[in-house]
Order: C-alpha cells, then structure tokens, then sequence
C-alpha cells in the first residue's frame, strides 16, 4: 500500500474542523471558547470531555482519551488510519494523493472519469446548440446559470452521436460500454457499421456527481413524452446508486454553510430548488433511501427532511425512508418528513411559492416519531384495549431498530403515551414478548388444549389474572380468607387464577415474565400471554393491587351465591346435614334473602 504524504495530511488537520466533525456525533456545548461533552468513550453524567477549536484537539479528564479529528474518526467511528483520511478527505471534497503513484486501477478509473467529463462537456455543448431542448429547460423555469451550475446536457435524438465521437476504436467503445453510455447490440449484430448504440436519446441529461465534482452516472429525462421518462446510468466502477445523492455536490459547494439536508424524489426538484435559493437540496437517485445514503447525510448534517408527494406512492417511500432512517436515527439528530399536497412537488411548489413559502413548509414538517405513532395508529382504533394492545405490537419492531439511548426512550415514551402506559410497563409487555418469541414456540392448538377464559362472568376471573399476570407482587396482598373465597367457585379459568395466587404466595415473582416463564410447558401458556398482551392497560401496581381484590371479592360472593343455590337445589330434593345447614345460616346472613325450600 503507498503511503499518504505527511504534507497532506497536515493540509487535511488544517482544513478540518473537530468541532463539527465531533459535533456531528456527539452533542457538544459551548463553554467559554471550548465546547464539552459527556465523554463518547467512557460512562459519565458529568461532561469532562472537552473540545477545543483552537487546538483541534479533544481530551477527555475523566478517561484521559484525547487526540485529533482524525484521532476522533479512528476511536468513533472504528475507523482505519487510511479510512480516517479518505473520510476527511471527501468531507473536504480532496482527493488523497499517494506517494507511490496511483495503482493501475486507479489509473484505470482516472481514465473513466476524465472521459466522463468529456461526455459532459459534449452534452452540455450539444444543449446550448439545440433550440428545441433549451426551450423545453426554459419553459420549465430553469435559467441559464442553473444550467451550468448542474452541467446539464442534452443527448439528441440519435443512435450513434456518442459513439461516433468518443468510440473511435475498440478500446473507447470499451470504455463507453463500461461507463453505461452505449450498449452492445443482443447477439453482436451489426447495423449500419455499427456494434453499438447510444443509451440516452433525445433526453435532457442531468450528470450525476461524486464529493468531488467528478461527474460519475447520469439520469435522462426524455424531452416531452415517452417511456421512461427517466433514464439512469447503469450502475458501473464509477458509480453505485445506493450511496449517491444528486445535488451533494452542489449543496457543498453553495456558500451557505450546511445546517440541514432536504432529500426529495427528483432531479428536477434538486435544480429548481436550488435556484430557488434552496442550495441544501439533495434527490436519491430513483431508488428508496438507504441506510448509506443516512450515514453520509449525517456525516454532514445533523438535520434532515425527508419531502415526499401526498399520493400512495410517495407514502410508501416515505416509510421505507422511516424504516431505513430508525437505525441511524439518535439523540442531537433531526429526522423530519414533509408530505406535499397531492399532484405537487417540490419543483412546482417552490415555484408557485417561492424559497419562503417552501421553507414554511419545511418548518412545519413532522418529526419522524410523530409520522411514526401517525403511521402505525392509522387504521387502529385506540380506544379499544384490543386497539392499543395491536398497536404495540406494530409499534414494537420499529421501536427495537433504535439504537439505545436517549432518543429511543424519548420515541418509547410517544409510544406508551399514544396507549396510556408507562414506557416501563410497555418495555416490559415487549421483552416478555421478545423473550417468548426467542425462548420456544407456542404450542399448537392441538398438541395443547386452550384453558379458556370467557367473557360474561368469567370475566371477573379474567380481569383477576390479568392482573396478577402484570403486577405479579400484588399477590402478596391477597388475605387466606380472600383466597378462600375461591375454593368452591366454578367459573371458566378459576383453576387457573387458583393455581396462579397459590404459586405467586409460595413463590413471590416480580415481573410478568418470570410468571410467563413458570407456565412454560403447561397449556395455560397461551392464554396467559395473550392477556397479557391484549388485556386493557393498568397503570399502577398499586391500582392492580386494589382492582385485584375487588375482583376477588365480588368472586367470593359469586361463590357464596352459587353455594347457596346448590344447598337450596339439595334441600328440595334431600334433607341437610347439620353442618350443611350451619353453613346455610352464615350464608344468609350475607343474603337474607335466600331460603330453604321444605
Ligand atoms: P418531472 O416530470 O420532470 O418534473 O420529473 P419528476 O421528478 O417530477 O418526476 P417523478 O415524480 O415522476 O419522478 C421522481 C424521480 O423518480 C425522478 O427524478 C427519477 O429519479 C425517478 N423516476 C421517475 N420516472 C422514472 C422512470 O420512468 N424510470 C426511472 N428509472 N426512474 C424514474
Ligand atoms: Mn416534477
């Protein structure tokens, strides 16, 4: 591997600012002409890591780590050295110079770039002789100082124009093959002389830049209509549609110092808005956002808004932009989604309203865990324990992509208060979930016989266990005699309840899992976990303490009421024992009313 001359990587310590490149990961504060931080690498909750601007340099009192930017991106990012410098670099828009010379691959793409160029170069050319195309660029509200600003292009409406002037021999039409502009003819045919045919015809050309400028792809509009309207490069050495951002380039080069990021669907939307004063426009590349794309915006930025049309389609990249987002998504970063009115997009919007009217827009974007709690609770009606209890579940896969922190338990807590629960309690509902899930499969339905819980008055049974299930604690605050109450009742899963405050009195458990965990292997598992998971929200130890034994209560009256129904029913028939009618009599004192027939 040749090494890096030591001049530049001065150049690049020079150039670089730790503040920013430190501020992108961790929250810094001001603090007089220093910045500090709670320590990125080692557990604190008082800041005594510092950085300095003047020294570009941090260090941190508490675990002594200190070092460059360069020394930063190594210990934070787990970068290389070699990394390290080519993540700077870019950042600088710097190409890293290599003392051995460049390898013969890098020759190899040299020559690819600079061919790029020239290609641009032509189609640039090409427009300002087209009267046709500058027109349509006109009618389409772009100036003439935008067009270069973008280095947009026009292909005419041709087979052969790029072949003929770039393709001379067969080295070149190699290149251009490999570079996406024309392809090869199916089985090698030949027409007109020629093996080869042009890719882009009569389209508007908007080339695609790398961090340096260097132009590496290009996206086509046709001019008017025809299918498709657009039209990318293939994917090749140059360029790989997954990490590039049309407009990045652009957007670093604009004065203005990047705050934000604003991600919208089309090239045409990236230009306009750029002219229209809206220099921090970037556009993916016909593809959903991926998880590349988020590392490099906020590699730049701590702020990004994600615009999309109001239609179905625009919906649905916006979601998966929130999925793709989540895993990148933390504390001191701001996510927001914007959603235009249907049949807009940015580029008509910012031309109807201008950079004002598109920036109040903007400032009223949704923050991505406000789309999220919107998103998951469309179709759910949460005024339904039911309702709530689907909606966390839906809620719980997105949430766990996250990564700890802060933020996650800032979006927990939207979560918990979208259903009226505690973050805590919700937390716990999805681990005894997630456990469940991991530890073994449910058993089927035939191999284990369902206890069932039904509703009417064994619903009181069911509201008793759903309690104790998830405030298992409480049950120390059943008395002998309100446990006794239970002995004689026949209702749906009174077996169950029984056998949960026997165990739970024996063995105090804690937290619900642990009881989940304890039934195991017994068939009652299923239903156990379905109530704990579906039952309504309750929203204190305390409340189910209390909600438990007024359960209990009205269970042991019902038991009383069925005992006496049944020494009636015997009394018709038979003549009670003394012990039978003693019973009877500390009975009706609860219920005058009943009587013995004779
Ligand atoms: P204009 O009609 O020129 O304003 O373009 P637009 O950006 O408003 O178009 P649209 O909303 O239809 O598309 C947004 C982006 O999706 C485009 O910029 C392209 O990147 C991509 N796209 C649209 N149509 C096609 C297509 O037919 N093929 C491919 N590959 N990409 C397309
Ligand atoms: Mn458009």
């Amino acid at each position: 591997m040749s090494r890096i001359p030591q001049g530049f990587i001065d150049e690049l310590i020079a150039r670089a600012d730790i503040v920013e490149i430190v501020g992108l990961r961790v929250q810094l504060k001001k603090a007089g002409r220093e910045y500090k931080a709670c320590c990125p690498f080692h557990d604190e909750k008082t800041p005594s890591f510092w950085v300095s601007p003047d020294k570009q340099f941090y260090h941190c009192f508490g675990c002594a780590a200190h070092g460059t930017a360069l020394g930063f991106l190594m210990a934070y990012d787990k970068l290389s050295f070699p990394e390290a410098i080519e993540e700077l670099a870019e950042r600088l828009g710097l190409e890293v110079p290599h003392e051995a010379g460049p390898t013969p691959a890098r020759r190899a793409d040299d020559d690819l770039y600079k061919f790029m160029g020239r290609v641009v170069s032509f189609y640039s050319e090409t427009l300002a002789r087209d009267a046709r195309a500058r027109q349509y660029l006109a009618a389409r509200g772009l100036e003439a100082a935008t067009l270069t600003q973008f280095a947009l292009g026009y292909a005419r409406d041709s087979w052969n124009d790029v072949l003929r002037r770039f393709g001379a021999n067969e080295a070149e039409r190699q290149q251009l093959t490999d570079l996406g502009l024309i392809i090869e003819r199916e089985g090698g045919q030949i027409r007109d002389g020629e093996r080869h045919y042009d890719r882009f015809r009569d389209r508007i050309m908007f080339p695609i830049r790398d961090a340096r400028g260097r132009a590496i792809a290009f996206g086509g509009r046709i001019i008017d209509q025809g299918e498709p309207k657009y039209l990318n490069s293939p994917e090749t050495t140059l360029f790989h549609k997954g990490r590039e951002l049309y407009g990045l380039y652009e957007a670093r080069q604009s004065r203005v110092v990047l705050k934000r990021l604003l991600v919208v669907e089309g090239y045409m939307d990236v230009v306009r808005l750029h002219q229209a004063g809206i220099p921090y426009a970037v556009a993916t590349l016909g593809t959903a956002t991926t998880p590349e794309h988020l590392k490099r915006i906020f590699r730049l930025v701590n702020e990004v808004v994600f615009a999309f049309d109001g239609d179905r389609a625009g919906r649905a990249a916006a979601w998966r932009a929130l999925q793709n987002t989540l895993p990148e998504a933390r504390e001191g970063r701001e996510v927001r989604f914007l959603f235009l009115p249907d049949g807009q997009d940015p580029d008509s919007l910012v031309g109807s309203e201008g950079r004002e009217g598109f920036e109040k827009r903007l400032a009223a974007a949704v923050p991505l865990s406000e789309y999220l709690v919107r998103e998951v609770s469309a179709d759910i009606d949460l005024s339904h324990a039911d309702g709530r209890a689907r909606f966390a579940e839906a809620a719980r896969p997105l949430v766990a992509k996250l990564a700890p922190g802060v933020y996650r338990e800032l979006v927990l807590e939207r979560v918990a208060q979208t259903i009226k629960l505690s973050a805590v309690r919700l937390q716990e509902l999805w681990n005894q979930a997630g456990t469940r899930a991991a530890s073994a499969p449910l058993p089927t339905r035939s191999a284990a016989p369902r206890a069932r819980i039904s509703s009417g008055r064994g619903s009181l049974v069911r509201q008793a266990i759903v309690r104790l299930l998830q405030f298992p604690a409480s049950a120390a605050r059943i008395s002998e005699t309100e446990r006794a109450g239970l002995d004689r009742l026949q209702e749906p899963g009174i077996e169950l309840l029984r056998a949960l405050i026997d165990d739970l009195k024996r063995t105090p458990a804690q937290i619900p899992a642990q009881v989940i965990e304890r039934w195991a292997d017994k068939p009652e598992r299923e239903s156990l976990e379905k109530l704990l998971l579906k039952e309504e929200v309750i929203t204190s130890a305390l409340a189910a303490g209390d909600e438990l034994r007024a359960a209990l209560l009205k269970l042991s009256e019902l038991a009383n009421t069925q005992r006496l129904e049944a020494l009636q029913l015997k009394s018709r028939t038979a003549t009670l024992d003394d012990s039978e009618l003693q019973e009877f009599q500390r009975l009706t004192t609860k219920h005058p009313a009943a009587k013995l027939s004779r």
